[in-house]
């Protein structure tokens, strides 16, 4: 664990318990420091001067301090701007934290994404440049406020440094690593978007462990977790990521795991085969390796020229068009993709039966997947699917199969033999 964390940090990735401070940030965005050595060394060699001595020392102090103060206004004007899901505000120590920077609050969600919201957005954000020299942007929250945030980021004054502090557990697996950044149109997701690889990543326990809950809820607990949410509420006191945030983080691991294969899937599956879930603890522990497999990937096919880095869209060509069509996590949509693309690869390359079972403990009912077959209507199914930014050609899309763990590979397939495989799968 430690020597993955290192190798994160020389990656820019760094996990720590606390918001990280000041002077980091600064030197991360390469912002200048005054320094204040001179002045310390002409007050040190004052008190051992001769009085003519003294005078002389005394002038040069008062014009050093002259320059630092200048300076001082100068570092008072720079700073980036933190762009900020407003739900977060809510943690005392967030707060404090945010009295260090400029800040703008953000509601997270798709919305945050709209291309018809961006004139807005961005015109506060020119306003609060008037005052302030931004010197890069840090983006605080899930994975909408970091696509965001990203976004700008990249286009603002053709493009400026970026810090992630990931506030779910998805947005620190995946989204805040790999450099993707996207908005909406109203009816494309992800469809507008540029590349801005962040400068770093801070993973804080703090943020993505709020809930506490490292026994995982379950569906009986789910009038418990309303009752306690009012009651905190009530209180005033913290929001807490909810149970679907967490899912959300499981279906990327599940790919993460199943693409880079070994002792990561064997470890991957073992935890889960315990709950038939993650807990945090588990989530917190798996994160280190999750992040470096992606990274590793990214860094072979940064801007998917190779085709390597589609391999990490598995499960998402049929997922984002359910997540699309039913509004279900996004973690749940990848792994009934996962799902469906599993079954199809068994129909064309027959898996292998340990395989097979193995994915059985981890992939979504299948019956399941069937009901939202039999819900979307396929002609709508067909139009999600050639929304997609795998798309090839006018009909063709890069699908992601596979043939075992660590084994998946990309085809170039037809819109039609989806919609036909969906067909066979409504009625397994
Ligand atoms: N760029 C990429 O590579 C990439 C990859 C995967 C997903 N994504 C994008 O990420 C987005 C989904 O990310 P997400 O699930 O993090 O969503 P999100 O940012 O919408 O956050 C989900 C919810 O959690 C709340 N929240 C955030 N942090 C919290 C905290 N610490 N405590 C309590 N509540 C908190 C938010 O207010 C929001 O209600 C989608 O837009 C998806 O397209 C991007």
């Amino acid at each position: 664990m430690k020597t993955l964390k290192t190798k994160l940090e020389k990656k820019g990735v760094y996990f720590s318990t606390k918001l990280p401070s000041h002077p980091q940030i600064s030197k991360i965005l390469n912002i200048q420091k005054t320094t204040s050595k001179g002045i310390m060394d002409l007050s040190k060699s004052f008190q051992s001067s001769s009085p003519r001595k003294k005078e002389k020392i005394n002038r040069k102090l008062l014009s050093s301090w002259k320059e630092q103060s200048k300076h001082a206004q100068y570092n008072n004007k720079v700073s980036p701007l933190v762009i900020c899901d407003r739900k977060l505000q809510q943690y005392p120590e967030v707060n404090t934290w945010l009295k260090n920077y400029p800040v703008y609050f953000v509601s997270a969600g798709e919305k945050l994404k709209n291309i018809d919201f961006f004139p807005t957005h961005i015109n506060k954000i020119l306003k609060i440049s008037t005052h302030k020299k931004l010197s890069g942007f840090i983006s605080l929250g899930g994975g909408s406020v970091g696509d965001f945030t990203g976004f700008i980021a990249s286009v603002y004054k053709r493009g400026v440094p970026l810090i992630h502090i990931p506030s779910t557990w998805l947005s620190a697996m995946d989204s805040a690593h790999g450099g993707k950044t996207a908005l909406n149109t109203k009816e494309i997701k992800n469809i507008i978007g540029s590349y801005c690889f962040p400068k770093a990543v801070f993973i804080v326990k703090k943020l993505l462990y709020q809930t506490g809950r490292e026994k995982g809820l379950t569906k009986a607990s789910t009038h418990f977790e309303k009752k306690k949410k009012q009651i905190e509420k009530a209180k005033g006191t913290l929001p807490f990521l909810s149970e679907k945030e967490k899912k959300s983080a499981e279906g990327e691991l599940v790919k993460i795991a199943l693409i880079v294969g070994g002792t990561f899937y064997k470890e991957v599956l073992k935890k889960y085969l315990i709950k038939k879930s993650f807990s945090h603890l588990d989530l917190w522990l798996l994160l280190p390796q999750a992040i470096l497999s992606k990274l590793k990937i990214v860094e072979e096919d940064p801007y998917e020229k190779k085709g390597l880095r589609l391999l990490l869209n598995l499960g998402h060509t049929l997922g984002h068009a359910l997540e699309s069509y039913f509004k279900i996590p996004h973690g749940q949509a990848v792994l009934y993709g996962i799902t469906f693309a599993t079954h199809w690869s068994h129909r064309r390359f027959t898996l292998s039966p340990l395989f097979l079972k193995e994915m059985s403990f981890f992939i979504e009912k299948q019956k399941k997947l069937a009901f939202y077959f039999r819900k979307i209507p396929l002609p709508t199914l067909a139009e999600l699917l050639l929304q997609d930014k795998k798309r090839v050609n006018k009909d063709r899309v890069n699908f992601i199969f596979l043939k075992g763990s660590g084994r998946v590979f990309v085809e170039e397939i037809s819109v039609q033999k989806i919609i036909k495989e969906v067909q066979r799968q409504s009625f397994l």
